[in-house]
């Protein structure tokens, strides 16, 4: 439930710990509101009545201010101690409904997840391909042979700015020799999520492409920070880069309006989108090590390199505060800026949107 405080910050504060199921907003899109009067001079100033759920929080014991109240048409007058019981009975609210409907609705969203096709054989193989393992390489390339789409799309990818070859290829075997087996692998499992991206994910604010687009980005960034980091392994980081925000397509058939926080999903949901990519990949027998990365990749966890790596590769693929979450992350990671900045700049440079 969303609610909006009028007062001042520590106010605030106060109420988000009374209140941490709640989200505080500061835009109309509030349920409830809740002015904190601290002196008769603040509350002359208020309108005696209001259109949505108002609450007054009257902070100081002053005769003047009560003389006043029968002025004012609001919902309820709170004192303090500030206490959640107390907040919710004015509110009408029956905290045991609340968090039922949410459980109800949580259970749902994680049998939708569950309920997710295993990974085709191709991708489990791909997953368990080391790069030591030569001959599986050859027999999954020969997998990735017959399946003509995801040809075309690992071609698509190879052919891209990124990887910087001028002369078009055209044959999976002949990228496999300029490539690598483990840029192949990668691209593949690129190449297979392509699919799995593709909804309507208007009420994210976003599309198929762009989803997908981003989330190999953030794959990209974060196999560069992996080759960085001796305790970290950059196909690893790849993967769980390209699944970080998986969990929005199966959040995105719940969402009935548009969203921009992970904590709106809490919020409706009892579970958020990385919460829910983490289940799938748990699914899909995906290592530990990735699973925890995906689920914290809107969290800052400072003592799991995993983590650190997937949400700061995911905040450097926005570009916004591009310096300091580069800095931050070096710092975090003991890894050198100067290493780091050409392999992610490169990553970054080029416009895929209109290739892809
Ligand atoms: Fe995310
Ligand atoms: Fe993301």
């Amino acid at each position: 439930m969303k609610y909006r405080v009028f007062g001042s910050l520590e106010d605030v504060a106060q109420f988000k710990r009374t209140l941490p199921e709640f989200f505080i907003v500061d835009n109309e899109e509030f349920e409830f509101q809740i002015y904190v009067v601290d002196s008769v001079e603040t509350l002359l100033r208020l309108p005696k009545s209001f259109q949505k759920k108002t609450f007054f929080y009257i902070k100081v014991k002053d005769q003047k201010i009560f003389e006043k109240l029968s002025l004012y048409r609001v919902d309820g007058i709170i004192y303090p101690p500030l206490d959640k019981n107390k907040i919710l009975n004015k509110l009408n609210i029956d905290q045991q409904k609340l968090s039922d409907s949410l459980e109800i609705i949580k259970s749902r969203v994680i049998a939708k997840a569950e309920s997710l096709p295993s990974l085709p054989d191709i991708v489990q193989k791909l997953l368990k391909l080391t790069t030591n393992d030569k001959s599986t390489f050859k027999e999954v390339i020969n997998e990735v042979k017959k399946d003509q789409g995801l040809v075309g799309k690992v071609l698509r990818i190879v052919n891209s700015p990124f990887y910087g070859i001028r002369k078009e290829i055209t044959s999976i075997d002949r990228a496999a020799i300029l490539l690598g087996m483990s840029t192949i692998k990668n691209i593949a499992l690129a190449a297979f999520s392509m699919d799995l991206f593709n909804k309507n994910l208007v009420n994210y604010n976003t599309d198929a492409k762009s989803l997908w687009l981003h989330s190999f980005v953030v794959a990209r960034i974060a196999e560069e920070i992996g080759k960085l980091h001796n305790d970290l392994d950059s196909d690893s980081l790849y993967l769980a880069g390209l699944m970080h925000d998986l969990g929005k397509i199966i959040l995105v058939d719940f969402l009935t309006k548009p969203i921009v926080f992970a904590k709106d999903e809490d919020e409706m949901f009892g579970i958020n989108h990385a919460e829910t990519s983490g289940l799938i990949l748990k699914k899909w027998n995906v290592d530990d090590s990735i699973v925890n990365a995906v689920k914290n990749h809107h969290n800052m966890v400072d003592d799991d390199v995993y983590s650190i790596a997937v949400y700061y590769a995911n905040m450097l693929s926005k570009m916004d505060d591009f310096e300091r979450n580069m800095n931050e992350l070096c710092e975090k990671l003991g890894i050198s800026l100067f290493d780091l900045s050409p392999r992610v700049e490169m990553v970054l440079q080029e416009n895929y949107d209109e290739f892809f």
